[in-house]
């Protein structure tokens, strides 16, 4: 028996065994959709504050055709993840109220009320606890979380929208890629960009993920994993890849792509940069070019959904730098440190985690 069909000791309201988990083969997860049961629901008008919300059967949601979201992409979205603890009971989100503070960051930048701190952290508590049953067994993944926010009154002409809907839904994932936990190989796209000065990359708006679809398709199709963005100013200083933070490693110094308002400020990316001084690496956020590509050691991605995945080549005009990959490489040295932590295997002496 794997230890999550362990009886807690602590909570016997919550003992569980294998009846208490989804009939569904834990080994497969990825990162498609597998709907789960609840989700999390609160609407607010446009010069109220959210008040009241609810938990909810996970289903379709009824939209004015004329909504703010659809019309004119007036959303946002978030991501994070709950780990089911070791014990077997309980579980861990790591870092919530980052996710929170960004949302509320991104909800000034469109015009839109949102959830405080507290509302979005209990939202998401809610729908863990809702779908406790969908979390996976420890090692084989965790429940993603998906907060979204969004205009979801009628608008024509453009304007914010009347009313708002915040919502949290879920699905229990494995790893992003299909490599699995081996090196992805990325390409730079110099035509596409992801952000512009003054536009909307560096928060968690859902308009900076659509049109980044066409370089992904032609990357993908070209068989590599992922794309790489450059600044759209100079074409020269590398952004972020399409779902993911990006970070450099030259003998014992590690960069990453300084955010500027044209990269998202992801949360793993954060606490890896806090990890990896810990650790005795220095550090840097700041302009990072594809010259300095062709210098670098190793390369890695950071995200929520992604984690920590390790970068095997990166391609620019037809030239393909590789990378150092492995078990003795400091992004496998920071992904197990990472992960020990958002896992609860090791102390949280960072109180980064929330327990549920
Ligand atoms: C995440 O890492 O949680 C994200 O929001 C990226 C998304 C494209 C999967």
């Amino acid at each position: 028996a794997s230890s999550f069909q362990h009886a807690c000791t602590h909570d016997p309201e919550s003992n569980r065994s294998d009846e208490d988990n989804a009939d569904i083969n834990w080994d497969d997860l990825g990162f498609g959709l597998v709907p789960t049961d609840y989700m999390y629901v609160m609407k607010c008008s446009q010069d109220d504050t959210f008040s009241y919300g609810e938990v909810n059967r996970y289903g379709n949601l009824e939209l004015s055709p004329s909504s703010g979201v659809l019309n004119y992409g007036q959303g946002l979205f978030e991501g994070l993840k709950a780990y089911r603890k070791g014990d077997g009971c309980g579980f861990l989100l790591f870092r919530p109220e980052e996710n929170a503070r960004r949302m509320q960051m991104g909800a000034k930048r469109m015009c839109m009320p949102s959830p405080s701190v507290d509302q979005f952290v209990n939202a998401v508590k809610q729908t863990v606890l809702a779908n406790k049953r969908w979390v996976p067994p420890q090692g084989k993944g965790s429940l993603y979380l998906r907060p979204l926010l969004m205009g979801s009154g009628p608008v024509l002409g453009l304007a914010p929208a009347p009313e708002y809907m915040f919502l949290v839904y879920a699905s229990p994932v494995g790893t992003y890629f299909k490599e699995g936990l081996a090196p992805i190989n990325l390409i730079i796209d110099d035509e596409i960009h992801r952000a512009t000065p003054g536009g909307t990359g560096g928060v968690k708006t859902i308009t900076n993920y659509g049109p980044v679809l066409k370089a992904q398709v032609r990357a993908k199709s070209n068989g590599f994993t992922d794309v790489l963005f450059l600044d759209s100013t100079e074409k020269r200083y590398l952004e972020e890849a399409s779902s993911c933070n990006l970070f450099i490693v030259k003998d014992n110094v590690i960069s990453t792509p300084i955010t500027r308002g044209t990269i998202l400020a992801g949360i793993t990316r954060k606490s890896i940069m806090e990890i990896a001084g810990d650790y005795g690496y220095k550090v840097e956020e700041r302009l990072v070019s594809v010259e300095d590509l062709t210098a670098a050691d190793e390369v890695f991605c950071t995200g929520t959904a992604v984690v920590v995945a390790p970068v095997g080549s990166i391609t620019y005009q037809g030239q393909r730098y590789a990378y150092k990959t492995g078990i003795e490489t400091v992004s496998q040295q920071l992904y197990s440190a990472l992960t020990a932590i958002q896992m609860g295997l090791v102390k949280d002496k960072k109180s980064w985690t929330v327990e549920i």
